[in-house]
């Protein structure tokens, strides 16, 4: 595009680019021009004490700071667009609402276009079922569920199709990390492709860490995942129900230290299970979803379950689930029977 512009030596560059933008006559739409030793700077009109030229400037490329800024919708429904997403590696996971079904394809090639990084954009439904996956609709990019994810120094392969992950939960498992002392022996009862486990790995010097999951694919991974970030030494990855695992690994006389129950809505199933494997002090993270006001009634069933060996240490609020409920790390200690 043919504009008027200043022209001065480079060495001069910075401090001439500094006066017109002091002076608002530098154009942001333009992109200056680097030519032997001298640049241009397109500016919007002629200024006194430079040398004033024309030429041809290439225009700048705006910035998308949000996928918002390019979708293609109608105005009334931009509203309503989603302003959070998980990025999971290369991945995006999204929840359109229903009110945007008829736009979804045209949401995930907005998202491809505002994140240079992602390869795949799907519509997520929330987890469901015992092995806590969600059903996907492939919005844009390419058709593949695999990523390489990393947080806090691991690497994880992920598989957002058939095993459960989340991203908001980074935070929390490094809080988990940080709690650990020396030696620990530890059991992460439902560790879908090991997240808890590993990071604890990298931040902590357990003495082993049970890494028990269900669903057969999510221990695939952990396994590959134990692999990848050399973890051989301090991670047992075991396949099976955690009931019978946990049980089994008492009848060898292991206890532990610290367990970790990350299988909200159904943990309270498997607290008695916990409690075989448990010792005097082992502190236990036992996830949940609940509503604010549900939080005292549940802590009173978790103590009539375990017929008051439990003391609550700390309640951490993760993230919000729904409108007033939260996804809740209960950190509980274990003491002997009466
Ligand atoms: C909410 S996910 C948590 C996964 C992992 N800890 C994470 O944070 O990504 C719960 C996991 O529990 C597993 N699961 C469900 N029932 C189980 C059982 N009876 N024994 C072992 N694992 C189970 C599911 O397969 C799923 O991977």
């Amino acid at each position: 595009m043919r504009s008027k512009a200043v022209k001065v030596p480079l060495n001069e560059g910075e401090e001439t680019r500094r006066i017109l933008r002091k002076e608002g006559i530098l154009r942001k739409d333009l992109v200056p021009i680097k030519r032997d030793c001298f640049i241009l700077f397109p500016v919007e009109r002629e200024v006194e004490g430079f040398e004033i030229v024309e030429d041809d400037f290439r225009p700048k490329r705006k910035r998308i700071n949000s996928y918002r800024d390019i979708v293609n919708i109608p105005n009334k429904l931009k509203e309503i667009l989603p302003s959070s997403y998980d990025i999971i590696g290369d991945i995006i996971l999204i929840k359109i609402p229903d009110g945007l079904k008829s736009y979804q394809r045209e949401i995930g090639g907005a998202l491809l276009k505002a994140h240079k990084s992602i390869k795949a954009v799907y519509h997520a439904e929330p987890v469901r079922g015992e092995l806590r996956v969600r059903n996907l609709v492939h919005l844009a990019g390419e058709k593949r569920t695999t990523t390489i994810y990393r947080e806090y120094g691991i690497e994880m392969e992920v598989d957002v199709a058939k095993v459960f992950f989340s991203p908001r939960l980074s935070g929390e498992r490094y809080r988990i990390a940080k709690l650990v002392k020396n030696e620990e022996i530890i059991i992460d009862m439902f560790t879908g492709c090991a997240p808890f486990s590993l990071v604890i790995a990298k931040h902590a010097n357990p003495k082993i860490i049970y890494a028990i999951d269900i669903n057969e694919y999510a221990i695939e991974l952990a396994r590959k995942n134990v692999k990848r970030n050399k973890m051989l030494h301090k991670i047992e990855v075991i396949h099976g129900d955690s009931s019978k695992v946990v049980r089994d690994l008492a009848k060898k006389g292991i206890r532990a230290d610290r367990i970790i129950m990350n299988l909200p809505f159904r943990a309270r199933e498997f607290l008695p299970d916990a409690l075989e494997v448990s010792k005097d002090s082992t502190i236990i993270h036992y996830y949940s979803v609940l509503n604010e006001n549900q939080i005292e009634e549940h802590i009173g069933h978790l103590k009539d379950i375990t017929n008051n060996r439990i003391d609550v240490l700390k309640i951490n609020r993760i993230k919000t689930y729904a409108p007033r409920e939260f996804y809740i790390c209960f950190d509980i200690s274990v003491s002997k029977p009466a």
